[in-house]
């Protein structure tokens, strides 16, 4: 194969935001995953109060006189002396993950009889039931109080458990129960798992998107996510069942709520940190539309847009707003610099587009600074769903954001999807996509489909603004949804084959544009070959993906023509990812069965020549 690319007249931009990450607390993604809050149930506000937790001898609920009045809830242990032992174990989310002689800060609201002083034993317990963590300490205050302790453990253990216990007479009330690993990403307090916010950060997500998916809709509009619930004190926002707490087969999960620990401030954080635009999704005034579709009039629809209104307030208003205060309050009084909003998750119908109308009327008056987000519906397949580009474009929405969820081989048959599309009107945003290969695995058979569509992504660049993989994590014992990007137990973390042909694309992402010939072949697929190009102008770069999908290697001949001073180095820079084995998947136990290696290859002149594995997918820069 003889391709050639050339440098001379660079094409389309690309957006800086092209390859970025999509959020949603699904498969135990948020609580029990990368919000590292270790109690499951912490405030007592489930549907089932002590879901999360086993009582012992006298504990019960109550919420009068409560420290948190959106967190009512609170527990009375009341202890009896050495006699009856009354406690409360919380087994965490599949268990507690704790590391030998790391630190745990555990903390919680008290307070106890007027003039007593109650005596607590705090425990970490492993598998086995043997205490890995004693300490005792004593609460006096007939005041709710903040307490706070440090606890270390003398072993490791995934599935450990945090009990604690009255040892004396008299009552303790406690709230808001709760123990973070002393070293959080950032080390903040309220803050989130280092292994896992790192594999984030690895990929160089160029936008964030969040919170979902169907969580931004609920399955009734009550149940949807509403942002305001997630943001101020942690302790006093309230929860809100999680619209996956079921299985695919609707298996009722009755310990799936969403703490909110994570919210709206904690995602525009994270979007910093990761130096990746924000972009949040709110609900349209539609609940999940494969779930009660229940809907709120037009007439009512004014509190909705005034969500988004006051959410542009919190993110980019002066410390001086309502909303802007908040923020600042929280500990961020510099502007989060919004300039994305999606209105609407995965929605489809006239009912949509009209609510829709609604926000953008709104919207672009009185802040024509923020790109406003529509969506297609799912994908069309002549079948179920109306196809809302016409709509989309009539609305006159900076981007339309579009799901597929569909096989490897429809990935490899629609490289070519976009080279079509009508380039006057809106842009796409692919909000969520992945493979599907039939065992549902994350597989390399999908990873290399993913990689190859991509090409038609870049290729596509002046159409195709953002693109972001979806779902993202997913705990390996507790999950609704595969494949996803990153898996996770209590401890550690893997990263699957789809995740490095992300990061591969999102640290070669390039500046814009190049053309990419080759003789005899499409580059989208003819002969089982995919290849884009790009150039870094900042860095001075050429960067070629190729995707060999073919069961033999290929001889590849590349040429950089157009370029007045020719090559500034005779070597490439080449990074591959290739397996004989297309089932091949990474495990929490063998996470290296495949990952991507990196090579230099001598060019001569301006030509490369490299053999392309059978199997594979190269970045060559
Ligand atoms: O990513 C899983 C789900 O797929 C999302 O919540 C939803 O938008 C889509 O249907």
């Amino acid at each position: 194969i003889q391709m050639t690319v050339n440098a001379k007249k660079p094409g389309a931009e690309i957006q800086p935001e092209m390859y970025g990450v999509f959020f949603e607390d699904i498969n135990f993604g948020a609580d029990g995953g990368v919000y590292a809050e270790l109690i499951k149930n912490r405030s007592f506000e489930f549907e089932h109060p002590f879901v999360g937790w086993t009582p012992f001898g006298d504990v019960v609920v109550k919420n009068d006189d409560a420290c948190f009045d959106k967190n009512p809830n609170y527990v009375r242990v009341t202890g009896k002396g050495l006699r009856t032992f009354s406690g409360l174990e919380n087994n965490g989310f599949k268990g507690i993950g704790i590391k030998k002689d790391a630190e745990y800060h555990l903390s919680f609201h008290a307070r106890v009889e007027k003039g007593k002083t109650i005596k607590l034993k705090l425990e970490i317990i492993n598998s086995h039931n043997d205490p890995i963590s004693v300490k005792h300490i004593e609460v006096t205050g007939d005041d709710w109080q903040k307490h706070t302790t440090v606890l270390t453990a003398n072993s490791t253990d995934a599935h450990s458990k945090f009990r604690l216990m009255v040892e004396n007479w008299g009552y303790i009330d406690m709230d808001h129960i709760s123990l973070f690993p002393g070293d959080t990403w950032k080390g903040r307090e309220n803050g989130l798992r280092k292994d896992l916010v790192q594999a984030l950060y690895d990929l160089n997500p160029g936008v964030f998107r969040f919170p979902g998916g169907c969580i931004v809709e609920g399955n009734t509009l009550e149940s949807r996510y509403q942002w305001k619930n997630s943001v101020g004190p942690v302790e006093n926002r309230p929860l809100n069942i999680n619209r996956w707490n079921y299985t695919f087969k609707h298996k009722f999960f009755p310990d799936y709520y969403q703490s909110y620990g994570m919210g709206f401030y904690e995602y525009f954080l994270l979007s910093e940190d990761l130096g990746a635009e924000p972009l949040p999704v709110l609900s349209c005034g539609l609940a999940c539309q494969y779930e009660s579709k229940e809907l709120v009039s037009l007439e009512d629809l004014e509190p909705y847009i005034q969500d988004a209104l006051d959410l542009i307030e919190f993110a980019n208003g002066a410390t001086t707003t309502k909303w802007g205060k908040v923020r600042a309050d929280m500990g961020h009084p510099e502007s989060f610099n919004l300039k994305f909003l999606a209105i609407g998750n995965e929605q489809w119908g006239e009912v949509y587009v009209e609510r829709l109308q609604r926000f953008i009327d709104v919207l672009s008056k009185k802040h024509p600074e923020i790109v406003l987000i529509g969506s297609s519906g799912p994908q069309p397949d002549g079948k179920d769903f109306d196809y809302l580009w016409p709509e989309m474009k009539k609305l006159d929405v900076a981007l339309v954001d579009e799901h597929y969820y569909r096989s490897p081989e429809w990935f490899l048959e629609n490289a070519g999807r976009y080279d079509s599309y009508d380039r006057k009107g809106p842009k796409v945003f692919a909000g969520e996509y992945a493979a599907h290969p039939k065992n549902r695995d994350n597989n390399f058979e999908g990873a290399l489909a993913e990689a190859a569509f991509m090409t038609g992504l870049e290729r596509n660049a002046d159409m195709v603004q953002m693109a972001t993989y979806a779902p993202l994590f997913a705990h390996v014992e507790a999950w609704q949804w595969c494949p996803d990007m990153i898996w996770f137990d209590n401890l550690k973390c893997v990263r699957t084959p789809n995740y490095y042909v992300q990061q591969m694309y999102g640290t070669n992402a390039g500046t814009h544009v190049l053309s990419l010939q080759a003789e005899g072949f499409d580059l989208k697929g003819q002969d089982g070959i995919y290849a884009s190009s790009v150039i870094d102008k900042n860095k001075s770069e050429i960067i070629i993906k190729v995707a060999n999908t073919n069961t033999e290697t290929k001889d590849l001949s590349l040429t950089i023509e157009g370029l007045k001073k020719g090559l500034n180095s005779n070597k490439a820079e080449i990074t591959m990812i290739q397996s004989n084995d297309l089932s091949v998947v990474n495990t929490l136990d063998n996470p290296l069965n495949i990952i991507p290696q990196n090579f230099t290859e001598s060019i001569s002149g301006s030509t490369l020549n490299l053999k392309l594995t059978k199997n594979s997918f190269y970045v060559i820069k």
